[in-house]
């Protein structure tokens, strides 16, 4: 079966995912108007609806479609969509999907607050798949999100930070969630174990790819197509893999100069320069994209245990995509 490309991917399953949609959208009309102010603000400026696509083509590869999924997919995003928020107040960032970041529009104290109503919301609709199951993994990405961003808080300009370090971090905040999203929809696909299994280990493979592609793409995206600020990680001396590779590789000359920079309050914008021409010099980020480039090698052949299908083949594209995914 040949591979279709991502945007192909998107148009086909696209009434899945607005049955989502629909769902969310309901949810956030409630009488508080600042719940569907902030709600539509975020979710009608764009972003990509990874994790309900890994939650519905999971379903898929099971043959299973319609309601219960689609209650899935609007949890995942949910709890997706409320991480961003409050990631935002905590990164003080300006920029998400290429408009003002919900925060600096209504303030701190909305936001958080409509942060809280949208996990919330998350796990009531999981809850009515009555699937402990998938209750649990949800709850537990959920829970599990919140430790990875207290354990990167407190390495915050932290040169010291290992590698280790770092993937038990991105698998906290990015990686946990993408797995219950593939584990939750082999569930609901009746899935024999070693197959829930599979996928979860695959969400989790995928989702820790995913995040570094993200933390190469903070030094080396368009800023226009990626839709957040660029060398933000730096500037909030967020150490992560390009500049733990870059820690490790440069000189003791460097090195004093890379760590002045990871320490300082405020960056300048030679200092993201300088950075990035060690980095260049170092192949640091290339060797990030190896790190990603293994793990969704090691994703993928997870998928090695089901037959050929639309869904499995669907998934196999958007773990490429991640590769080479420009936002
Ligand atoms: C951003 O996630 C946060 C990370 C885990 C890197 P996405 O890149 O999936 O964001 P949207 O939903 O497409 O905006
Ligand atoms: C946070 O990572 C990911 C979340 C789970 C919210 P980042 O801080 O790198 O995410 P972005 O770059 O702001 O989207
Ligand atoms: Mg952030
Ligand atoms: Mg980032």
């Amino acid at each position: 079966m040949g591979q279709m490309t991502i945007k192909e991917i998107w148009e086909y399953y696209k009434d899945d995912l607005t049955s989502a949609e629909d769902r969310m959208s309901a949810i956030l009309e409630t009488v508080a108007p600042a719940i569907s102010a902030v709600g539509n603000h975020i979710f009608s400026a764009g972003g990509k609806r990874i994790r309900p696509f890994l939650a519905i083509l999971s379903a898929g590869i099971f043959g299973a479609r319609g309601g219960d999924v689609s209650t899935l997919a609007s949890s995942v995003e949910f709890i997706h969509a409320a991480s961003l928020i409050h990631d935002d107040v905590v990164d003080g960032a300006h920029l998400r999907r290429g408009k003002p970041s919900a925060h600096s529009i209504w303030g701190n104290q909305v936001v958080v607050l409509v942060g809280d109503f949208l996990y919330a919301n998350a796990l009531r609709l999981a809850n009515l798949l009555k699937r402990q199951t998938v209750m649990d993994a949800l709850c537990t990405a959920t829970a599990k999100m919140s430790e990875g961003e207290l354990i990167q808080l407190s390495k915050t300009g932290n040169p010291d930070m290992s590698e280790e370090d770092y993937l038990k971090i991105i698998r906290g905040k990015t990686a946990i969630l993408m797995s219950a999203a593939c584990q939750g929809g082999a569930v609901l696909g009746d899935a024999a174990k070693e197959q829930e299994q599979a996928l979860a280990t695959f969400g989790l493979k995928f989702g820790y790819a995913f995040q570094i592609s993200d933390d190469i793409l903070d030094y080396r995206a368009e800023e226009k197509v990626f839709g957040k600020n660029l060398g933000k990680d730096l500037e909030e001396g967020k150490v992560t893999l390009p500049l733990i590779n870059l820690l490790r590789d440069a000189d003791d000359g460097e090195l004093d100069r890379v760590k002045e920079i990871i320490a300082a309050d405020t960056i300048a914008e030679k200092d993201l320069a300088d950075i990035q021409d060690l980095f260049d010099k170092h192949n640091s980020i290339e060797k990030s994209y190896n790190k990603a480039a293994s793990l969704i090698h090691e994703a993928k052949s997870e998928l090695d245990i089901f037959k050929d299908s639309m869904e499995k083949n669907s998934l196999l594209t958007i773990s490429d995509y991640v590769l080479t995914r420009k936002k």
